[in-house]
């Protein structure tokens, strides 16, 4: 038997709060979307969205009165909402609407409705279904579009014809995408063909908006299923070009080379396992983000994408300013993580020098955990005895790379001779020599030919002076 009544879940002193006030004049108000949702799901959420018929800002105040000073009240008289910090809970509160759209704006016409008609106006079965608060139904769940079947079949499904739903918001098209992705669920055919269709009403929606929607696949188990849903639904080149470019195979003299999209979320999902990391998932799915541009057959050597990883880096700016993205040092972590994907590979290929693992240090910083991840990740080959071959390679490197940085502290390479002490110590002026020594010094501490300290630099400092006829006027 399905139990409908879920009156043992709400045991909240909001829920029990609202019964009450609603209770004294008779009027209706209900839990509804994602909490339901996520109740029926046993995934927690502290967000509660409430739908009174009537007047969802004077219930806010009511509550607000009720909870005392440990609730924050803010009322957004435009929209005819309000929302109540309680605790470490947020309260949103609205009248039931029913609602139509204009068709080339996210503008809605508002009226005052009933539940059925707020129901109905919700993006999907599994999101329109309402448990009541009155004091007599305490509890029931209204589920007019079967929602509870579609929860426990997996499915996301549009409550009315999806053509509708999704033409008065278009972003639930990313929504279903996000949810099937999130929650491990299928798009119903139906509901998938409209997306299809509706593709390029994407257009009328904030990017905000969308990139919210796609943090969230990011940081979903199998973050691949969205994309590949996103590229079969034609969604993807309406706001991610680049990621479609992907793509493909070309043949020349019978030869093709990997087909990158497919590649580039096989790495998405291993990193995934390992990080969970927004902006390393991120720099996964942009890794090779620069081969198409970059892509060039040679008779002799086959496919090539020279650079990629350069370009690439060189990219990661631009796509992150039309997303909406952060143009902040997560920017600049990504970029960073693009760059330099190859180098553990390279570094592993040969034998395993200290230099070339000081070097990698050197240049990855603070990062090179992150880097070693999305590397390992990275290798994907389908010849067991290769792959076999990197991983243990890579063991030796995470290996080498502790030594070194007990041993060198090159992660944060602060050159321990400062220009200044090079200028002081020959009585010389800014100048090409001073850049030179310091370069020269740190060639040498990367190389490993004198230790990254002090004494050993300054000695190393005086030999490249007199190298380059310079006498010390002032030593240490
Ligand atoms: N909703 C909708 N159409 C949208 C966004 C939201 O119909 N484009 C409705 C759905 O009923 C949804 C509810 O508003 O359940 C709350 O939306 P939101 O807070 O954005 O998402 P949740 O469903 O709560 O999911 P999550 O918390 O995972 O974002």
């Amino acid at each position: 038997m399905i139990l409908t009544n879920y009156q043992s879940s709400l045991t909240h002193p909001v829920f029990q709060h609202v019964s009450e006030i609603i209770e004294k004049d008779g009027r209706e108000a209900y839990v509804v979307g994602g909490f339901v949702r996520d109740l029926l799901l046993n995934r927690s959420s502290k967000d509660i969205d409430l739908v009174v018929v009537g007047s969802g800002i004077q219930l806010a105040e009511e509550l607000a009165a009720r909870l005392g000073k440990e609730c924050k009240l803010a009322v957004y008289k435009n929209f005819g909402t309000a929302s109540l910090h309680f605790r470490d809970w947020e309260i949103e509160l609205v009248g039931a609407r029913k609602e139509s759209y204009q068709r080339h704006s996210r503008k809605p016409i508002v009226e005052d409705g009933t539940l059925q008609e707020d129901q109905n106006r919700r993006d999907f079965t599994i999101n329109a279904l309402a448990l009541d608060l009155r004091k007599a139904s305490y509890g029931e769940l209204i589920d007019p579009f079967g929602g509870l079947n579609d929860l426990a079949q997996k499915i996301i499904r549009t409550p009315l014809e999806p053509g509708i739903t999704f033409s008065d918001d278009p972003l639930r098209m990313i929504r279903a995408i996000r949810f099937a992705t999130q929650l491990g669920f299928r798009i119903e055919e139906n509901t998938f063909a409209a997306i299809k269709e509706h593709a390029e009403r994407l257009s009328i929606i904030s990017q905000e908006r969308i990139s919210d929607e796609l943090h969230k696949i990011m940081m979903s188990p199998r973050p691949s299923v969205g994309w590949k849903l996103f590229e079969e639904s034609a969604l993807l080149p309406q706001f991610f070009p680049e990621v479609q470019a992907l793509k493909g195979v070309d043949f020349v003299d019978g030869r093709g080379h990997k087909d990158n999209f497919y590649h580039t979320l096989e790495v998405l999902d291993r990193l995934a396992v390992n990080s969970d990391d927004l902006w390393l998932r991120w720099s996964a799915l942009l890794h090779d983000i620069a081969k198409p541009p970059t892509k060039k057959y040679y008779p002799n050597q086959g496919w090539t994408f020279h650079g990629h990883e350069f370009l690439g880096a060189k990219m990661v700016p631009r796509i992150f300013k039309r997303l909406r993205l952060p143009l902040n040092e997560k920017m600049k972590f990504v970029q960073k993580m693009v760059l330099l994907h190859l180098r553990p590979i390279i570094l592993s290929e040969d034998f395993v020098t200290d230099s070339a693992v000081r070097r990698l240090l050197f240049d990855a910083g603070d990062d090179i955990d992150s880097l070693m991840t999305l590397a390992e990740a990275d290798i994907t080959s389908k010849n067991e005895s290769k792959k076999q071959r990197y991983l243990n390679n890579f063991k030796l490197v995470r290996k080498k790379l502790k030594e070194i940085e007990e041993k060198d502290a090159v992660r944060n390479f602060q050159p321990p001779v400062s220009g200044e002490l090079i200028m002081e110590t020959f009585q010389i002026q800014p100048s090409r020599e001073v850049g030179q020594i310091k370069d020269a010094i740190k060639e040498a501490i990367l190389e490993g030919e004198i230790r990254n300290d002090f004494d050993e630099a300054y000695a190393y400092m005086l030999i490249l002076g007199d190298k380059l006829g310079l006498k010390p006027v002032k030593l240490k």
